[in-house]
């Protein structure tokens, strides 16, 4: 997740598009860049880093010019740095273009290019977008190119484009990506959020999927991409302060995060899979594919909710694909005296790519020879670079300490790759991988269900604030799940939290029932629902408060729970992502009415570098 601004108007365009930059900063730091048309030419500066870099930079070399777009990047594809860095241009570098968002057939697409003789400065998707339109716009409008450009193109979009040849435009088009206009006096902003703009102006137009909008500073003219049909569209104001729209208009980048899963489970998933085949599509895994068969077995090393998440990821892959597992603590791997060799594919999970045991164990599997694969979300870093061959999540960046859409993304990507494994494996048939890929794409809708019942958990936060423990109680392939309820209560709320197996709750952990303390149980119906009852009602006979997550429909679970909370009907494999939704969203409301700082909670850091 990319932020992205433009401006054509009366003003000089550098000092406003620096400004916006620093207010999108947070969706991406990894290197920035801005274009300004100077009267004759496009001139650009780039760095690897923050804004602040840039404003630096854009001290000694002015960019004089009333027309201009500009960049603040997280990579997705190829490494942060300046040559990756937007703005992008054609070979003759007439057209720039800043992109936000991820096109899914850029290979081809560059292939095609280069054999037609275009020459590539980058290894981002997003150039290639410069290159289709240049050629196009040999023969036809700039407009024109575009949509002629656009109809080749598989993916999400929120592009905005300048040309030195039809210098009294700004063209930009959405699609999957947001992108907002800001209607100013004589001046137009284009922008990923409200932040950039409302500094200049509060009118502005959101922008719809497929839309195109051609500026000029006297006016602009927003069409159907396809059509080229005229669409009025309603002109809003915004009542937010710059404040409250630096987290988009969220209160925290933790809940901003969470709201975010609809959109970066997509982004897990999308272009991933053919679903009439019920095959995986996963360009990073090309590289090893050969080597594939001849593994035997597979070790899992995570830190934190990464591990929760391969506890998912290892169960799925024995259930489906039928190879044996093992799921580490990197922490502990590097110490111990694991048998690890050529016949073991050692897969490292980790949103930074940055931890510190993560890291050492899988220099520990790499002198043992083994295969190794990297599930992260930040691009080029160091996990992503030390592996063999990798994935990422395509999460977008995650600011809030505490993980959120980092953890459900893993869930998805494992998920995938446990169907790619069965399929090499022929451990599965198309149909059933089919109908599972058919309900991972139903998961957007399913998650947006479930943050509706944001209010209701904020109340339950209130009955739950002032107890000093919890316990978490989960199953099967929710047991994972519990441990990472438990752990979001323990990191922002501080509120000391449990998971267990919960058939494990009778040896040990029943001791602490009692009125004062609530058991949280993961109960949505699967083969061990039944046995999952049974342990509630252990509870209920000692007096315990009980809160069940229980499938849509389920009415005899509320005669024994004190609060049912409904989570949507899906395959069994993908219960664990819906069933975190709720985990995130009540330790959330609980860590608010405590008064933390969510995004920071005390004596954590988001990349755990030292061991
Ligand atoms: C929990 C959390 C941590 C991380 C852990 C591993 O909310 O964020 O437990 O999951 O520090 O971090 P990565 O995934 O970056 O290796």
């Amino acid at each position: 997740m990319c932020g992205i601004i433009g401006y054509i108007g009366q003003r000089e365009a550098s000092s406003i598009l620096i400004g916006g930059l620093k207010c999108l900063e947070y969706r991406g730091y990894d290197s920035a860049g801005m274009a300004v048309f100077d009267g004759q030419n496009i001139q650009d500066i780039k760095i690897k880093g923050k804004i602040f870099g840039l404003a630096k930079a854009l001290e000694k070399k002015n960019l004089p010019g009333k027309l201009g777009i500009a960049h603040t990047r997280w990579a997705t594809h190829g490494a942060p740095s300046i040559i990756n860095a937007h703005p992008h241009f054609c070979c003759s570098r007439h057209i720039a273009i800043v992109h936000n968002g991820i096109i899914e057939n850029y290979a081809n697409l560059r292939k095609v290019l280069i054999k037609e003789g275009h020459h590539f400065s980058s290894e981002t998707d997003s150039e290639v977008l410069a290159h289709l339109i240049e050629k196009y716009h040999k023969h036809k409008s700039l407009t024109k190119a575009i949509q002629l450009a656009l109809k080749q193109v598989i993916g999400a979009y929120a592009l905005v484009v300048i040309s030195a040849t039809e210098p009294q435009k700004m063209i930009a088009i959405k699609k999957s990506s947001s992108l907002i206009l800001g209607l100013g006096q004589k001046e137009y902003l284009l922008a990923s959020d409200a932040s950039a703009i409302i500094p200049h102006t509060k009118k502005v137009i959101y922008l719809d999927d497929n839309e195109m909008v051609v500026l000029s500073k006297n006016g602009y003219r927003i069409h159907n991409l396809g059509n080229n049909h005229l669409i009025k569209k309603k002109v809003e104001t915004i009542n937010w302060n710059l404040t409250q729209i630096s987290k988009d208009g969220f209160k925290t980048f933790m809940l901003k995060e969470i709201f975010e899963q609809p959109e970066s489970i997509a982004n897990a998933f999308r272009g991933r899979f053919i679903p009439e085949k019920g095959q995986i599509k996963l360009g990073g895994l090309e590289t090893i594919e050969s080597k594939l068969p001849h593994l035997s077995r597979i070790i899992i090393v995570a830190c934190g909710s990464s591990w929760h998440a391969g506890l998912v990821g290892g169960s799925l892959i024995e259930e489906l694909a039928k190879i044996p597992v093992k799921v580490e603590y990197a922490s502990e791997f590097r110490y111990r005296y694991p048998v690890v060799g050529p016949d073991c594919l050692v897969i490292a999970i980790s949103q930074s790519g940055e931890t510190a045991d993560t890291i050492a164990a899988l220099e520990l599997a790499k002198t043992k020879k083994a295969l190794t694969f990297g599930i992260c979300n930040v691009v080029g870093s160091s996990i992503a670079r030390l592996v063999d061959a990798g994935a990422y999540l395509h999460a977008g960046p995650e600011i809030g300490v505490a993980t959120t859409k980092g953890f459900t993304s893993q869930l998805i990507v494992l998920t995938i790759l446990a169907i790619h494994f069965a399929n090499l494996k022929k451990t599965i048939n198309r149909k059933n991988a089919q109908k599972i890929l058919k309900e991972l794409t139903r998961l957007p809708v399913l998650i947006k269900k479930l943050l509706d019942q944001s209010g209701s958990l904020a109340e339950l936060a209130q009955k739950l604030k002032n107890t000093h423990n919890c316990l978490y109680l989960g199953r099967g392939y929710n047991f994972p799940i519990a441990l990472e309820g438990a752990l979001k209560l323990k990191e922002i709320s501080y509120i000391h939290a449990e998971g267990y197996p919960a058939a494990e709750m009778k040896h040990g952990p029943i001791a602490l029932i009692d009125k004062k303390m609530p058991t949280i149980f993961i109960a949505t119906q699967d083969k061990t629902y039944k046995k999952i009852i049974s342990n509630m009602l252990e509870v209920k006979a000692r007096n315990g408060m009980i809160i069940a997550l229980a499938t849509v429909g389920d009415k005899k679970i509320t005669s024994i729970a004190d609060k049912v909370i409904y989570i949507p009907r899906t395959i069994d494999f993908l219960m664990p992502v819906l069933n975190t939704i709720p985990c995130q969203l009540l330790a959330y409301h609980i860590a608010i009415l405590k008064g933390h700082d969510i995004d920071k909670p005390r004596n954590l850091a988001k990349s755990v570098t030292v061991e």
